[in-house]
């Protein structure tokens, strides 16, 4: 212990009767200390400078008195008193230097600057917190609060515009000078406002933050009152807004979840909301100049300059409009998201049926026509909306008048102008703002009202709105609103100019033809907005899901002007939760679902898949979809086929040869006759007669923690089901030999005999069989097992296996339905990494793309034991329409070059994943071929990370990438999305997975040990 904390410890169980081990926290000009004190209890010792100001602390103390009295359940530390009830006794230091000194409660949680993820959720418990504190301290009164010339009181912060000659960029003078601008106009109507005590500091270092992995985050502190002050509420919640936004992703979300849950706690009005955008921005500025004046004072010290980044990468990035936010801020607090929007509402209501027709006639019983996301395929490549398809949309509502509804979610604007970050399933804006009508090109429409021109062009962009007209009205009490017309013969541009009169009911447009209207089917599309804040250049049609609450209070409804009820326009998709409701009425509960909050998924191209909303997700574990969701091959063959017939095998067919030959052009010589069944687990059953009529005997040896299907006895063979809690135990046919996993088992990659020590393994269990008279009809195995957990074999394993298996007189039987068709890149089957030649292989999953298809191949001599004069049918397998699919399936691989894709992709997985194994302490291996990956996640001790498996596939899925986990202990994230993945969904997984790994926290892990082969200095024998 160093002199000075002997000396504080000394004192501390002086003043406070504590004994404590004290450790120094970081402080600029005060010595604080934690104390560790042998009561169990960590509290923090607080050493003021010395001529530190009595009223300051004293302010300090009161103010949390007040809060504990006015809110008790708020985390603000408590004070204590030292043995003769002094709250902030005086004594002198080492130096014999006066210094006063209290005792806090020290509150868990770590500081909201390194709590990741900074979740809206948490965000929003923060603004409670905080609009709370504000509640409890509107009555507290205190001298201290009056400070003046305090440089950090936002109504005071006019000062820096004098010091802004110390900023030597001239963009980014020109940028504060913006923002002093912007005070200064509010400085009146904020000095008009009421002043309050306020903490006048919720930095991110203030803000403590309780909770690990999936745990969910509170707000556990709120700490360092050392800058209270009186100043309008409404500072302190853009102080604390000033730190939210710095490096969030979605700023503006976390801005308007902070506002919400202050409003929650403490309801604002809609003029304080009005400020807090300007006053943000101020905070950040002031905080830019006070810290380049200081670097002014001290150049040596370079920490003065990083900590201004975050703060000038938000000021000089962000392109907010502050009229939008403050809509978007508003409306996050349910206040009228423009003023007089009640009335503009109400105007509306009122002369609903009133207006004119904008078409010349009544609208009441048009029909709707939906292009939502679950009733409608345009386009066919959500990515993509070629001009073919867009002039098509909706032809199947026919040729005349029709609806299209508001609050759509349509996957039709496909471009990546929709997309709001980098990745194909980014965020993305689907949910239509507007009403469509459908009519004939030319059709002339009338204004539902008066107003004037206030936008006239022709934005001639493909899939843009081509020609567009924006008109002002008002409502009688000069409520100020707009009416959007998009798709307009272009025409109007030359007849009308901003500012033009449009009468009521005046013929003012017409229609324009898909070569005029962006390349649209002619219709309107027919919007209403309340502002055009922010929206001038880029007037957004289409909304993001996840941001209704604003776009439906700035562009509501417009069914009042068409003359139409509100509920015919209005669209809603299918409600999740009712169907999940529904589902656990229904359905069994074993009938598992994935995700905390499940998923619900309507449509799928390629490698991505969408929900009801149109959220894009990227899909990065299905391997049923080999050659892509809604492949449009195996569309048109199923539907072929549907046209013409759909039978089974004891007719003839050549589409059953043709998809047998295509098979077993893929086969080892020696296999050469073909089952067809429905399922992977109808294909196992299967390969278990053939395997017993072969040879007579019973007995199966099996890889532990494997799965091979469903049924009674696909489900004893794998020992991943039997072995569970609640399981039926082990058959006592079968006999399990420990998984070839050279991670984790028995035998490491260190052992160059690892793969012959493993198939040893099977003698004993041959022994066992034959003692119970089983005798061995064969070995069944996953060729790398994948439920088992990713799992490569050392090469060679098999091959001796079988050796020892065939010398047994069993079969050989290779489960391929998760490994085999291309997927491993390198190999089109898994044995063939293995140089072994199974006696039957085993297919299922990806075979059928979906359709339900399962095949084994074996040999002429195990197919001739097994024709014992009993017919094999099985009624769906091999019906026409499965061996079409199936072949179909197979060309695809091949014509698509998807095996040669596998291997590319998983190359650029494999490095990407192998740099964050080396960044990333709980990444304990990663591990796969082509794109059958894991990526084994590992406690501090080296222990399977469960937890952090399960955390870290949620968070993918919050990013909109779904992946699996598997092993005994579910603790590897398994990604084996379909082969049609391309560069940029690779990158997209890693960058996702390097940002939701750095949330799980940094460590060292110890190096894995099973305590039997240890090595010397593992550390943990
Ligand atoms: C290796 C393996 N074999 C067999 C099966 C069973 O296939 P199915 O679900 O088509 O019956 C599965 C399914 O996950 C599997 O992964």
């Amino acid at each position: 212990m160093d002199d000075l904390s002997a000396f504080w410890t000394a004192a501390l169980r002086r003043l406070w009767g504590l004994d404590a081990r004290l450790t120094r926290l970081d402080g600029e000009y005060d010595l604080n200390f934690l104390v560790h004190a042998t009561n169990g209890q960590d509290y923090v010792l607080k050493v003021m400078r010395a001529s530190c100001d009595a009223d300051l602390v004293d302010l300090q103390i009161k103010a949390l008195a007040h809060i504990a009295s006015e809110a008790p359940g708020l985390p603000f530390p408590k004070v204590f008193p030292d043995l003769t009830g002094a709250m902030l006794p005086e004594i002198a230091d080492s130096e014999g230097q006066r210094r006063l000194v209290w005792l806090l409660e020290c509150l868990p949680g770590r500081c909201y600057a390194k709590a990741a993820p900074k979740s809206e959720e948490l965000i929003l418990k923060l603004g409670r917190v905080l609009g709370a504190t504000d509640r409890a301290l509107e009555g507290f009164e205190h001298e201290g609060l009056h400070r003046t010339g305090f440089k950090w009181d936002l109504m005071q912060a006019g000062w820096i515009a004098d010091k802004l000659n110390a900023i030597s960029d001239p963009a980014r003078r020109a940028l504060l000078t913006e923002i002093c601008e912007g005070f200064a106009a509010i400085a009146d109507v904020l000095a008009d406002l009421p002043k309050q005590a306020i903490h006048n500091d919720a930095n991110d270092y203030n803000i403590l933050v309780e909770g690990e992995l999936s745990e969910r985050r509170r707000i556990s502190g709120l700490i360092d009152l050392g800058d209270m002050c009186a100043a309008p509420r409404i500072c302190d919640l853009a102080i604390a807004g000033a730190y939210v936004v710095l490096d969030h992703p979605k700023p503006e979300r976390a801005l308007a979840a902070l506002v919400k849950g202050y409003h929650a706690a403490n309801r604002l009005r809609a003029d304080e909301v009005d400020l807090i955008w300007p006053l943000l921005k101020m905070r950040l500025a002031v905080s830019v100049v006070n810290s380049t004046l200081m670097a002014a004072e001290n150049p040596d010290d370079p920490y003065v300059t990083i900590s201004q980044a975050p703060a000038w990468r938000f000021l000089e990035n962000t392109s907010v409009n502050g009229g939008l936010m403050s809509a978007r801020l508003r409306a996050a607090c349910g206040l009228p998201v423009v003023d007089g929007a009640e009335r503009i509402h109400t105007y509306l209501q009122e002369h609903r049926g009133h207006f004119a027709d904008m078409f010349g006639q009544d609208l009441g019983d048009v029909p709707m026509g939906s292009l939502s996301v679950e009733n409608c395929v345009w386009p066919q490549d959500p990515f993509h909306m070629p001009l073919a398809e867009a002039a098509r949309v909706g032809e199947e509502y026919g040729q005349d008048l029709w609806l299209g509804y508001y609050n759509e979610p349509r996957l039709i604007y496909a471009e990546p102008g929709f997309r709001k970050g980098p990745w194909k399933a980014s965020d993305r804006r689907t949910v239509h703002l507007a009403v469509d009508v459908f009519a004939p090109a030319g059709t002339v429409l009338h204004a539902p009202m008066s107003g004037r021109v206030e936008v006239v062009e022709n934005r001639d962009q493909h899939l843009d709105y081509g020609g567009v007209i924006i008109l002002h009205h008002e409502t009688p009490e000069g409520d100020p609103f707009y009416t959007l017309y998009g798709h307009l013969d272009p025409e109007c541009c030359d007849r009308l100019k901003p500012g033009d009169p449009v009468a009521q009911g005046a013929a003012f447009a017409r229609l324009g033809d898909a070569g005029q209207n962006g390349g649209w089917a002619p219709h309107v599309h027919f919007q209403l907005a309340l502002t055009t804040d922010g929206m001038e250049a880029d007037w957004p049609g289409v909304g993001d899901p996840d941001e209704l609450e604003l776009w439906h209070a700035v562009c509501p409804n417009p069914a009042a002007l068409l003359n139409l009820p509100d509920d015919k326009v209005f669209y809603h998709p299918t409600d999740k939760a009712d169907i999940l409701h529904k589902r656990r009425a229904h359905f069994g509960g074993n009938l598992s679902l994935t995700y905390d909050d499940p998923v619900m998924l309507v449509r799928g191209w390629k490698h991505h898949l969408f929900d009801e909303w149109g959220r894009p997700y990227l899909d990065a574990y299905n391997n049923v979809p080999h050659v892509g969701h809604a492949h449009p091959r195996i569309q048109a063959v199923a539907a072929d086929q549907l046209k013409r017939m759909n039978s089974n095998t004891r007719y003839l067919h050549p589409a059953q040869v043709e998809f047998a030959d295509k098979i077993l052009s893929k086969m080892p010589d020696q296999l050469q006759v073909c089952f067809f069944v429905n399922s992977g687990t109808e294909a196992n059953e299967l390969a278990l007669r053939l395997a017993r009529a072969h040879t007579g005997a019973k007995g199966i040896v099996t890889p532990d923690h494997g799965y091979h299907g469903n049924t009674n006895a696909a489900v004893a063979i794998s020992a991943y089901k039997f072995n569970k809690p609640g399981g039926i135990g082990k058959a006592d046919w079968v006999e399990l030999v420990e998984v070839a996993d050279d991670y984790r088992g028995s035998f490491r990659r260190d052992d160059a005999d690892r793969a012959q020590k493993f198939a040893d393994l099977v003698d004993p269990a041959i022994a066992a069989l034959r003692d119970r008279g089983q005798g061995v009809a064969g070995f069944i195995a996953e060729t790398f097992p994948s439920v088992g957990g990713q799992i490569i074999p050392p090469k060679g394993y098999l091959p001796a296996v079988y050796e020892k298996i065939r010398a047994a007189g069993g079969v050989c039987i290779a489960d391929e339905v998760q490994t085999g068709l291309g997927r491993l890149g390198e190999y089109y089957f898994g044995f063939e990494h293995q140089g072994a030649v199974p006696d039957i292989v085993v297919m299922g999953k990806p075979i059928g793309n979906g359709h339900p298809l399962g095949v084994l191949v074996t040999t002429r001599e195990i197919a001739d034991s097994f024709n014992n004069g009993i017919e094999f049918f099985s009624t769906f397998g091999g019906s026409t329409l499965s061996c079409r699919i199936g072949k179909e399936v197979l060309d695809i691989v091949d014509d698509e070059g998807l095996q040669d894709n596998a291997r590319r992709m998983g190359e650029r997985l494999m490095a990407g994943l192998r740099q964050i194994e080396a960044d990333f302490g709980c990444v304990g291996d990663v591990r796969g071929m082509g794109l059958f990956l894991g990526v084994e996640l590992i406690n501090p001790d080296g222990s399977e990370g469960t937890e952090i498996c399960s955390y870290v596939k949620n968070r993918m899925r919050d990013h909109r990438i779904l992946i699996g986990s598997e092993g005994p202990k579910d603790n590897i994230l398994k990604i084996r999305p379909p082969l049609t993945i391309e560069a940029e969904d690779v990158d997209m997984i890693l960058w996702a997975l390097r940002d939701v790994l750095s949330e799980v926290g940094d460590f060292t892990p110890a190096p894995v040990c099973d305590h039997d082969h240890h090595h010397a200095g593992c550390g943990c024998c």
